[in-house]
């Protein structure tokens, strides 16, 4: 089979497909012929080593969601021919999905979204299984004030929509003002591009996405998550009884059959800025590292 695999921190231009051995299917797990995956910036940070020390032992393959079609299943879960969305952590298990044939423990699959096409599917499973845990994490309720920066992303942009479905008063910080529209057809009320724009102390919850600082922006007594691992820990603001959180998302079947519920339903709209063919991946990473995406970046298999 081919795979987007490294031996090396590189740059884009050393991307390239190489053949490996097909994976084996260990017990429990369920083997998957990759339709399509997603580029998201723990791959470019992996890639390139900013991600620091805790990669996996070199080699290993990038990628960390995938959608695609079941090739056997020894558990009996899924059938041969099902499609299916998958996730796998791949700095915890060196386990990437940026390969022609993935096997991930039969837990950490789930039936693909009938409403939205596999490319779509694809780009969920990573982003959308963060927001479902910080806003689990955030635990809020309908009628509370909640922000979220960096809400035109992967992750804010699906945190603004299924908080704003459970009746949840979302505000939004985005990068550019270009973005507000998207960002207030997602659901969210007000929609600035400074985090000095915002009220003081007026939210319930903040969930941060790109390391902003929007402490002032909090009420004491509130919650306040962020995944923005690049930017180092969530403010201590206990003094003003604030819980606060760097939050790392965790690989779990129940929360990916959670968001196949909120694709279908319409709550979740995936949004696809381009399409590659995986053997076109060094394409496929300039234009992400260009920026100004709308959307996400699908690696075609
Ligand atoms: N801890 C975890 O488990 C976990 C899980 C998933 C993701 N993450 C991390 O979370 C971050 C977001 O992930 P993502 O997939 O949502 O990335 P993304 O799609 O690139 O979204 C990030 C968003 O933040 C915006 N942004 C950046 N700087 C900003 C600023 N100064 N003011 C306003 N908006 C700003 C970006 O705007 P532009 O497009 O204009 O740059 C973009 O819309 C990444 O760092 C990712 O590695 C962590």
């Amino acid at each position: 089979m081919r795979a987007l695999s490294i031996d090396r921190f590189s740059p884009i231009e050393d991307l390239r497909l190489i053949q490996m051995p097909d994976p084996e299917v260990t017990p429990g797990e369920v083997l998957i012929r990759v339709v399509s995956s997603a580029i998201n910036p723990v791959d470019d940070k992996t890639r390139n080593g900013d991600i620091g020390d805790s990669t996996p032992p070199f080699p290993f393959t990038l990628g960390w969601e995938l959608a695609g079609i079941v090739v056997e299943d020894p558990t009996g879960r899924f059938r041969p021919g099902d499609r299916v969305i998958g996730m796998s952590h791949q700095l915890g298990t060196g386990r990437g999905t940026w390969a022609d044939l993935v096997s991930l423990p039969v837990t950490e699959v789930a039936v693909a979204p009938t409403s939205v096409g596999l490319v779509e599917a694809g780009t969920v499973p990573l982003p959308g299984a963060t927001a479902l845990q910080v806003l689990d994490w955030l635990d809020i309720h309908a009628d509370s004030r909640l922000l979220v920066t960096g809400a035109a992303g992967a992750v804010g942009s699906i945190a603004v929509q299924i908080a704003s479905s459970t009746g949840i008063h979302v505000d939004a910080v985005v990068s550019r003002p270009s973005q507000i529209e998207y960002v207030s057809s997602l659901g969210a009320e007000s929609v600035v591009t400074h985090v000095e724009e915002l009220p003081a102390r007026s939210y319930d919850r903040v969930f941060d996405t790109y390391g902003a600082d929007a402490s002032e922006a909090i009420s004491d007594g509130g919650r306040y998550a962020t995944v923005a691992t690049q930017a180092g820990p969530a403010p201590d603001l206990t003094a003003r009884t604030i819980d606060s959180e760097l939050c790392q998302v965790r690989a779990d079947g129940d929360v990916l059959r959670q968001l196949v519920g909120l694709v279908d339903s319409g709550v979740i709209s995936p949004r696809v800025d381009s399409v590659f063919s995986a053997a076109d991946v060094v394409r496929a990473h300039q234009r992400f590292a260009a920026g100004n995406l709308q959307g996400k970046i699908a690696l075609v298999f």
